[in-house]
């Protein structure tokens, strides 16, 4: 088998450029592993019209590229860039479907209704911009249902065209609630035929279901965490599709995500107010200082901060936190610095705490990676009390800042943060098992306390956090193991 695989990568977010969660941060960070890792990897992305061409230094590689999608000719043009001056990234050109203000939704958090269009079009252009640059790849590498259809293009519309005789496609799970349902139209639309609307394949109640039938066609498949890979086993965490993994057989596993220390590492981030190690704090009570002022908290050291970032969806569990929060504020000396955005009553719940709460309370509405960068250095503890969790990469981060997070034992939560052993001091973090208010209470109590009255337990937790490695090294060599399973079982 090949040393060097040319590997494609396409997807609906790719870090610098397009983000809303934690996708886009292993689009962005993956394939330069890999490329480390001595293989050959271009992505291939939407450009949407908020990213900055002059920033990025882009490129038009080709124009006028045409793309039959149902009855009608796309034609859109190639724009080139790099990702960190290092791994090629392609971004198809067609204002239509990609000139828009965010990436899935309009500004009141409305699904664009047309995007099974935009995504079946991006991933039909990546297979052809592959011809045009001459680049066959050994691996189409899909991820989540936006670009899940991948792997049916091969064996259906590509199967004769021998540019593609040696590929065998990969898709990864990042969330499998997220499947991509919509009118069966879109089925025919993607340009695919009666014989794949059938219950194992794409159809799911007279819907397409283009996840499902990703998962079908995938050579292999894989999901963000060992966790998360055993519970969309189940009936209850499979979201109706743990049927369709099952059947994958050894053909599906869990590889969990590293993290991308050259941004998130306190002692070289260049995004926080001071530099700090596992060897010496001091740096991060300046980040606390300066975090309490940008959150209009009250500036005290001695206060613990509980930071939060996070898109603001049922999946992630604030809504448990209406019915302890008035409990927590009056037993508890604490504050809150929250950053995200998503469903109305939650954004709506964290602005009236501030105002309820001024001085311990500070709550941000929108999506800003500095202020990301600084409750992570800032804070003392991180709470992530997630229904279900993938993989999560903030828990991740928080390690990294020794802001100790408290979480749920769900998913990647329970395979990355050992729970804090009082007899012993050992651990990482605090993790609570039953979603209830009373359970989040309790375990917020707990933290706090430890952070109050056992100091030394506090320091070793947070020292021990800061010295956990998910480098990306690791998850890297698993997932070129999985691409050699997928080729050799594709053969
Ligand atoms: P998910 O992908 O489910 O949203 P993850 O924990 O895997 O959860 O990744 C979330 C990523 O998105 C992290 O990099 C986090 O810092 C970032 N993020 C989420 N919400 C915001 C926000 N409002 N502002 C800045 N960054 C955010
Ligand atoms: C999804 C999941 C999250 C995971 C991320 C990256 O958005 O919700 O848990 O970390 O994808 O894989």
């Amino acid at each position: 088998m090949k040393e060097a695989l040319n590997i494609l990568m396409t997807a609906s977010e790719c870090v610098p450029f397009a983000k809303t969660g934690g996708l886009g941060d292993v689009v962005g960070t993956l394939p330069r592993f890999l490329k480390k890792a001595g293989h050959n990897v271009i992505v291939i992305t939407p450009l949407y019209s908020f990213i900055n061409r002059e920033e990025h230094n882009l490129k038009v590689t080709f124009d006028k590229i045409s793309v039959r999608m149902e009855y009608e000719e796309i034609v859109f043009s190639l724009h080139e860039s790099t990702m960190r001056g290092d791994v090629p990234v392609y971004f198809i050109d067609y204002e239509p479907f990609f000139n828009r203000s965010n990436i899935y939704h309009d500004d009141n958090f409305v699904d664009y209704q047309d995007n099974p269009k935009r995504f079946s079009f991006l991933s039909k252009a990546a297979l052809e911009v592959c011809k045009l640059l001459n680049f066959p790849p050994d691996i189409a590498h899909g991820h989540d249902w936006h670009t899940a259809i991948l792997p049916a293009y091969l064996k259906r519309l590509y199967s004769h065209d021998s540019f593609f005789t040696n590929t065998a496609s990969v898709l990864t799970i990042h969330n499998i609630a997220y499947q991509g349902r919509y009118d069966k139209y879109y089925h025919y639309y993607a340009g695919l035929n009666d014989e794949d609307f059938t219950p194992d394949k794409f159809e799911c109640f007279n819907a397409v279901n283009f996840l499902k039938g990703g998962i079908y066609f995938a050579d292999a498949v894989n999901t963000v965490s060992k966790g998360y890979a055993s519970e969309i086993k189940t009936p209850s965490g499979g979201h109706g599709l743990d049927q369709s993994i099952k059947s994958k057989g050894d053909n599906f596993l869990g590889i969990l995500n590293g993290a991308d220390y050259g941004e998130w590492d306190p002692a070289k981030d260049k995004l926080i107010p001071s530099n700090y190690n596992s060897t010496n704090l001091n740096g991060k009570d300046l980040c606390k200082k300066v975090l309490q002022k940008e959150f209009r908290l009250l500036e005290n050291n001695k206060i613990p901060v509980i930071g939060i970032i996070s898109r603001m969806v049922e999946q992630k569990g604030f809504y448990l936190l209406p019915g302890c929060i008035d409990q927590i504020m009056e037993s508890l000396d604490v504050q809150f610095a929250v950053l995200g955005s998503g469903d109305k009553y939650l954004e709506v719940f964290f602005s009236d705490l501030e105002k309820r709460f001024p001085g311990k309370v500070g709550t941000y509405i929108g999506y800003n990676n500095h202020l990301a960068h600084l409750i992570e250095s800032g804070s003392d503890l991180f709470l992530m009390p997630s229904l279900y969790e993938p993989c999560g990469l903030n828990q991740i981060y928080s390690l990294k800042y020794g802001t100790l997070p408290i979480v749920r034992a769900t998913g990647g939560l329970k395979d990355t943060v050992e729970n804090y052993d009082p007899d012993t001091g050992q651990g990482t973090g605090f993790v609570f098992w039953e979603p209830s208010c009373n359970s989040i209470y309790n375990t917020i109590k707990w933290a706090v306390e430890t952070f109050y009255n056992r100091k030394q337990h506090f320091h070793d937790l947070r020292k021990r956090a800061m010295l956990k490695n998910f480098s990306w090294e690791k998850s890297v060599a698993e997932y070129i193991k999985l691409y050699k399973k997928a080729m050799e079982d594709k053969a």
